[in-house]
């Protein structure tokens, strides 16, 4: 027992080592079996610390070796920017500031508030808005997590009772894609922060920038706010959900897409401390989320079950 403690300790450090590959792009240029020679002279990287790298990667099971040759596995093969199931940014994600913020956590224990913003000096979404690469990074970040995630939305919902939908914090379009796909006549609007808008290279929706806490457009039958309100303490959130009632038309539907912490098995206290480190908020229970959503004037509908993780609440207007 004393001895899996001790491991336990230090687990970080694999993730650690595959994330430190994906920066380095390692699994890329190791798509054909390579010395480590050969790939720090590609990659110029200093070839004693890398072999210790690969080594690593090889003890965790990322990379398959043959005689001196390191050559990716399976697993790693989802690391590499091309595959098209590909979770590279989604490890990235958990790297950089998001371990700075899990490495000041008593902070948000002793004070109920964001470490992140602590150190940052101003919330997530507004640091990421001063880095065009960060934003970019962990937009593809929430894409990969959400192609897997929103898959079987379109076959659970009938989105073409609705003229229109608009996916609001939709990110980079992930449901409306899916959407589109299998409802094409559905109009779809993707509403974000502008930086966001920008870059989303899906030419079959409308796109729109602005901020959800200032005003909605007025654009649709239909909203979607999936995993948006996690990201909030209620006063926030009400605010969004505000704009959300006066965005829709009488009788308009709201979609509300969370983790509901008493709809699954898996427990959430984890997830709610990254939300608590990184914004000050923290994975609610469903009945949380109604009470918040019928506070603001909608009336609740109806609910599904999307995943393992997340619900579909369902209200109207
Ligand atoms: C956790 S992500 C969720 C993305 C997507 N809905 C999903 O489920 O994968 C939160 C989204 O809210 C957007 N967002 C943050 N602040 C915003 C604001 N003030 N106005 C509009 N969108 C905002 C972010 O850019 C991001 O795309």
């Amino acid at each position: 027992m004393k001895d899996n403690l001790k491991l336990f300790f230090t687990e970080h450090w694999k993730y650690m080592a595959v994330s430190t590959a994906c920066k380095l792009n390692l699994f890329e240029n190791l798509q054909k079996a390579k010395t480590t020679k050969q790939l720090a002279k590609e990659l110029s990287l200093n070839e004693e610390k890398l072999n210790l790298l690969l080594n690593a990667l090889h003890q965790v099971d990322f990379l398959s070796k043959e005689e001196d040759c390191f050559k990716t596995n399976s697993l790693s093969e989802f690391l590499t920017e091309s595959n098209p199931e590909s979770l590279k940014f989604a490890c990235l994600n958990w790297s950089s500031e998001h371990l700075t913020a899990w490495q000041n956590l008593d902070f948000s224990i002793k004070t109920g508030k964001s470490s992140f913003e602590e150190i940052y000096g101003k919330p997530f979404f507004d640091y990421l808005n001063d880095f065009p690469e960060k934003l970019h990074a962990y937009q593809k970040a929430m894409y990969e997590y959400a192609k897997d995630d929103y898959k079987i939305l379109p076959d659970l919902i009938d989105f073409s009772k609705h003229k229109s939908v608009m996916d609001v914090g939709g990110g980079y379009g992930a449901i409306l894609e899916n959407i589109k796909t299998k409802k094409p006549n559905v109009e779809c609007v993707l509403f974000d922060l502008p930086k966001v808008i920008d870059r989303v290279p899906i030419s079959n929706i409308k796109k729109l920038g602005g901020s959800f806490f200032e005003k909605i457009p007025n654009q649709s039958e239909a909203i979607v706010l999936s995993r948006v309100l996690h990201d909030w303490n209620n006063e926030k959130a009400k605010l969004i959900l505000k704009n959300c009632f006066e965005a829709l038309p009488n009788n308009g539907t709201l979609y509300v897409i969370e983790n509901c912490s008493d709809k699954i098995k898996i427990d959430l206290s984890l997830l709610s401390l990254n939300m608590s480190a990184m914004c000050e908020s923290y994975e609610r229970a469903s009945t949380q989320y109604i009470l918040l959503c019928e506070n603001t004037g909608f009336q609740f509908h109806s609910e599904t079950k999307l995943n393992e993780l997340q619900t579909i609440l369902i209200f109207k207007k």
